[in-house]
């Protein structure tokens, strides 16, 4: 089977879609590469070393996506400004993609019906359910496992103080105090990474069993007064709380928040947009020099106030509304991605073939389209079909 590694085109984006660690993997299992030219200089793996592992560089991406029978990429397919054409276009029947679709996003449908039409059988990787068996699989975990700890870095960077308490000579400085709010997997790390910069931390989620694993990691849990039996919805995920019940939580929170020096946003119901738990209420209180990392911005954000793509500062309180968290971090965020899509490719293919079950929940809820057909369940809801 021959995989195709074309290089991202989205602007900035560092990360590539194989290392030579699993290009090396691959072509020991009979499987032939190829990558684009300069695909993973981004990110610091370097031409000459995917030579040696085994790939087949190739200058013009087209090539590639006209000879390889799978593509893997890191970014949904996009117009291709330097060739005049769309990934889609360049693409042909048959053909296998896996990648970040998010297919019901409105942004994507149209590319996601003219991936339909043409013919590619599409998988997307923000379908993978986070259940145990495929955990090696999940690369969503993977980047908010990146984006909880280089947000707080970030975080950290704007502060014009200290993170750790500090004995000199002088005097003794008080730690900085962090909150996260919503621990799921970005969170977690988020306050790990605090944690070990010497801040003290504080934490809210809705679902207890998320409180509890912040409170293992030495928070302190603050209650946001939603009874368990809203938060909860099946498979365990989080419900989307009625507007009354939000408010409420906003108001339980609110001064927690405005005692701290660093906000991290991470509060999600999967599918949804972000749930508003910062107003502009809130943040007029904050503490001058405040941080507030927003990390759900590409739901539409935790904060009312965080541009989205941007840093700004209102009320004296700096609001970082940065997207691509996991890009600023591309050796780490492309050497756990490329790992989590060796895994996938190893899962879906069997005697060179790949085989699709479409029973097995993993291809379910990742299949977005196969022989011309919209299959994604989200994507067809989000689309009205
Ligand atoms: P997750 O689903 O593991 O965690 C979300 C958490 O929010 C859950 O624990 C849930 O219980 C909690 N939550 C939901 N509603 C809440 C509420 N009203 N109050 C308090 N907590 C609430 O999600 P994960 O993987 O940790 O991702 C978190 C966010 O980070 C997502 O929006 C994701 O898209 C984003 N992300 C952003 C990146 C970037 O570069 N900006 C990169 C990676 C992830």
């Amino acid at each position: 089977m021959i995989i195709g590694i074309p290089k991202e085109i989205m602007h900035d984006e560092a990360r590539v879609a194989a290392t030579p660690e699993t290009v090396g993997k691959f072509v020991k299992e009979g499987f032939t590469v190829l990558v684009e030219k300069s695909a993973g200089e981004g990110a610091l793996y370097h031409d000459e070393d995917y030579i040696k592992a085994g790939a087949k560089m190739i200058e013009c991406p087209q090539e590639i996506y006209d000879k390889a029978e799978m593509i893997l990429k890191v970014k949904e397919p996009l117009f291709n400004e330097k060739l005049g054409k769309h990934e889609v276009e360049m693409m042909h029947k048959g053909q296998y993609l896996i990648t970040f679709i998010h297919p019901a996003s409105p942004v994507n449908h149209q590319m996601v019906k003219d991936l339909t039409k043409q013919g590619v059988t599409a998988i997307t990787l923000d379908g993978i359910p986070r259940i145990s068996r495929a955990q090696n699989l999940d690369a969503l975990t993977s980047m908010s496992t990146c984006a909880g700890y280089k947000g707080i870095l970030m975080a950290a960077n704007k502060l014009t103080t200290f993170m750790p308490q500090m004995f000199t000579a002088v005097g003794q400085i008080q730690p900085a105090k962090v909150m996260v709010i919503g621990v799921g997997v970005a969170g977690l790390q988020a306050l790990a990474t605090a944690k070990r910069l010497g801040a003290i931390t504080y934490a809210a989620d809705i679902r207890p069993a998320a409180a509890e694993q912040a409170g293992s990691l030495g928070a302190k849990v603050i209650d946001t007064t939603v009874p368990a039996e809203l938060a909860i919805a099946e498979g365990g995920y989080a419900n989307k709380l009625p507007d009354d019940v939000l408010k409420r939580e906003r108001e339980a929170l609110r001064s927690t928040i405005q005692e701290m020096d660093i906000v991290f946003c991470s509060a999600l119901i999967p599918g949804k947009i972000a749930p508003i738990i910062i107003d502009e209420e809130t943040v007029k209180g904050m503490k001058r020099g405040s941080v507030i990392v927003d990390i759900s911005i590409d739901q539409g954000g935790n904060c009312s106030l965080t541009p989205a793509g941007d840093i700004v500062e209102k009320h004296h309180v700096t609001l970082m509304g940065v997207k691509n968290i996991p890009g600023l971090l591309p050796t780490s965020s492309t050497w756990m991605f490329s790992n989590n899509l060796y895994n996938l490719v190893k899962y879906l293919v069997k005697d060179g073939k790949v085989v699709l079950d479409r029973q097995d929940e993993v291809i379910a809820k990742s299949l977005v389209c196969i022989d011309g057909e919209l299959v994604h369940v989200g994507a067809r809801e989000a689309m009205g079909l």
